[in-house]
């Protein structure tokens, strides 16, 4: 029997992000081949035509997984019945302008928002903040939305934890299929931890630590966590535009392992809300090795965290609730 399809919201699907993202959702990259979907596209009003002209290309593209596509500038009708919704858009960052410009106009946008999908989502809608501050636009979100359950309240770290895996297969000249179980820890930002205490590489004899196989720990406390941390900005210098394909592909992971489920011995890192595990403060959105299982993620408990990691742990959690904090002055 043909299935019911899943209502996807993206906003902010006129930009660069949205272009790459709805053509992979309508492709069934995020929810698996057999699975309809209808697209729900929002965007401001300057960028009405451009959104007409995405959906009109998605019409041009004849996906047989596509059901229907709402394009609108209407929070409530882009908010009505959906099931998923991943947010992109936003106020981006213009010259001249102090980043508690571009925090004050953000979380603004996520206070509105959160009161959209809490009053217009179905019922236990799974939503995804990639829009930035990622994680601080994500509690907000969470803050005013109070009757959406916080595990359904996410944010997209899955872009670093790709790039740390992208990272260590270059270095060893492996297939990124064969490593696993890297760590991004804490903000979407410079102060994230990227950690490869943890991390795996498959091989013809078994799964190996890929501490053991790069065997160069200056390395991996070094060049690696800090290409993982810059390589947003690197993108930007090199394609004069923030990553678009790739965080619309990981975005797409993030949701994909969430509602479908994590491979057996593999965890993912997501933006979560907090409660207390590995010491960090409860009450902010933070990225945690996670297993999803049945439609809902778990934090992996129990992983060693040695001196040097636990100090970059507390860095990048101290530099959340410092915005936590800018983003309340922001909306007082
Ligand atoms: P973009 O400027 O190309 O697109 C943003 C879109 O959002 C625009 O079309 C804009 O009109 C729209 N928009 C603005 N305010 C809106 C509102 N109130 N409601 C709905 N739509 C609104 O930017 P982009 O390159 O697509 O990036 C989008 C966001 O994603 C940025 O904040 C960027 O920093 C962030 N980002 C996050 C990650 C991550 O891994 N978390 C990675 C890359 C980019
Ligand atoms: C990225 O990680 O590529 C983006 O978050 C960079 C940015 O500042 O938009």
């Amino acid at each position: 029997m043909a299935r019911d399809p899943v209502r996807v919201l993206v906003t902010g699907a006129a930009g660069q992000i949205g272009y790459a993202l709805v053509p992979m959702i309508a492709r069934g990259v995020m929810l698996g081949p057999d699975q309809p979907v209808i697209l729900h596209m929002l965007d401001i009003p300057p960028a009405a035509e451009a959104l007409n002209g995405v959906k009109m290309e998605l019409v041009d593209a004849a996906f047989p997984l596509l059901k229907g596509v709402v394009a609108t500038t209407d929070v409530v009708e882009a908010c009505t019945g959906v099931n998923i919704a991943v947010m992109v858009g936003g106020f981006p960052r213009k010259e001249g302008m102090e980043r508690k410009d571009v925090m004050t106009k953000n979380v603004s946008i996520y206070k509105s928002q959160a009161s959209a999908l809490e009053k217009h989502a179905a019922a236990n809608c799974k939503v995804l903040v990639v829009a930035n501050p990622a994680n601080t636009n994500a509690l907000i979100l969470k803050e005013f939305a109070p009757s959406i359950p916080e595990k359904n309240i996410s944010c997209l770290t899955r872009l670093d934890h790709n790039r740390a895996l992208g990272q260590i297969s270059e270095r060893l000249s492996v297939q990124v299929s064969d490593v696993k179980n890297v760590i991004i820890w804490g903000n979407h930002s410079s102060s994230q931890y990227p950690d490869a205490n943890h991390a795996t590489v498959t091989t013809p004899a078994g799964d190996k630590p890929a501490r053991e196989l790069v065997a160069d720990d200056e390395w991996l406390k070094g060049d690696f966590i800090t290409t993982v941390q810059q390589r947003g900005a690197a993108i930007i210098k090199a394609r004069k535009l923030s990553s678009a394909l790739s965080a619309a592909s990981s975005a797409c992971d993030h949701i994909r392992d969430w509602v479908l489920g994590t491979p057996e011995g593999t965890w993912v890192s997501m933006g979560v809300y907090s409660d207390g595990s590995y010491n960090v403060p409860a009450g902010l959105i933070y990225s945690f090795p996670v297993t999803c299982k049945n439609g809902e993620w778990s934090i992996v408990q129990g992983l060693p965290i040695d001196e040097f990691s636990r100090k970059k742990m507390d860095a990048t959690a101290e530099e959340l609730a410092e915005e936590k904090a800018l983003a309340y002055s922001c909306l007082a």
